[in-house]
C-alpha cells in the first residue's frame, strides 16, 4: 500500500509499504530518517518515540498504514518545531535546511556546529546527559513534548513523562538536569 503522510512539515509518501510494517521502519529505512531508534520494537524502551498527531507515541507500535494523513515529528525535526511553536508558521523543513540534519563530525565542543538545535537538544548537551546517546531522541522528543505543555513542570511531571524511556547510562539524574535547565531557560525567555 500507498502512505501519504507529513513528516518534519514535509508531505512525504512511502510505497509498497507492508501492512505489519511499523511507522518506524518506514521513517528509518523507507524515509532515511534514522534518528528514531530501534531497540527492543516492543513498546519497552522508548528509544523510538516519535509524535503522531502531538502525542508522543513508540513508533515500532504505530503500523505505517496508520500514519496516513497524519502528522508526525521526528527527532530530526525537533529544532524546526520549536522554532514553529516560538515563532509561529512555518511550511516545514527546506530541503537545503534537512540535509544539514547529517551527522557532522567532530569533538563534542563542536556537537551541533552547523546545525540548529532546539533548546532543549542544547540543554541535554548542556547537562552532559548524552552517554551513549541511544535512548537521547526518544527522550527529546517527550521532553520536549512535556515542555510545550506544561512549562514549569514538578520532578514528579517529568518522571512521569519520561517513565517510558529508558536509560542504560546516565542514572537519569544529568536528563532531570536537562530538562529542568531546558524549563529555566524557557521561562526567562533565553
Ligand atoms: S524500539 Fe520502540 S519502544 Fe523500544
Ligand atoms: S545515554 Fe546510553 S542509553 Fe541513555
Amino acid at each position: 500500500m500507498r502512505v501519504n503522510f507529513t513528516v518534519n512539515g514535509r508531505p512525504q509518501e512511502a510505497d509498497d509499504v507492508w501492512e505489519g510494517e511499523s511507522l518506524l521502519y518506514v521513517l528509518r529505512e523507507r524515509l532515511g530518517l534514522p534518528g528514531s531508534k530501534n531497540a527492543c520494537e516492543q513498546g519497552e524502551c522508548g528509544s523510538c518515540t516519535v509524535r503522531l498527531d502531538g502525542v508522543p507515541v513508540c513508533s515500532c507500535l504505530v503500523a505505517a498504514g496508520q500514519a496516513e494523513g497524519r502528522d508526525v515529528v521526528t527527532v530530526e525535526g525537533l529544532a524546526d518545531h520549536a522554532r514553529q511553536r516560538s515563532c509561529g508558521g512555518s511550511d516545514g523543513v527546506p530541503l537545503d535546511a534537512a540535509k544539514g540534519w547529517a551527522a557532522k563530525g567532530g569533538t563534542d565542543s563542536q556537537a551541533g556546529e552547523g546545525i540548529e538545535l532546539a533548546p532543549i537538544q542544547q540543554a541535554f548537551i548542556d547537562a552532559g546527559a548524552v552517554q551513549c546517546g541511544f535512548c537521547t531522541p526518544g527522550l527529546l522528543v517527550a521532553s520536549d513534548e512535556l515542555l510545550e505543555r506544561n512549562p514549569n513542570p514538578s520532578d514528579a511531571d517529568i518522571r512521569e513523562a519520561l517513565s517510558g524511556n529508558l536509560c542504560r547510562c546516565t542514572g537519569y539524574e544529568k536528563i532531570m538536569d536537562a530538562v529542568r535547565l531546558a524549563a529555566a531557560r524557557q521561562s526567562e525567555g533565553v
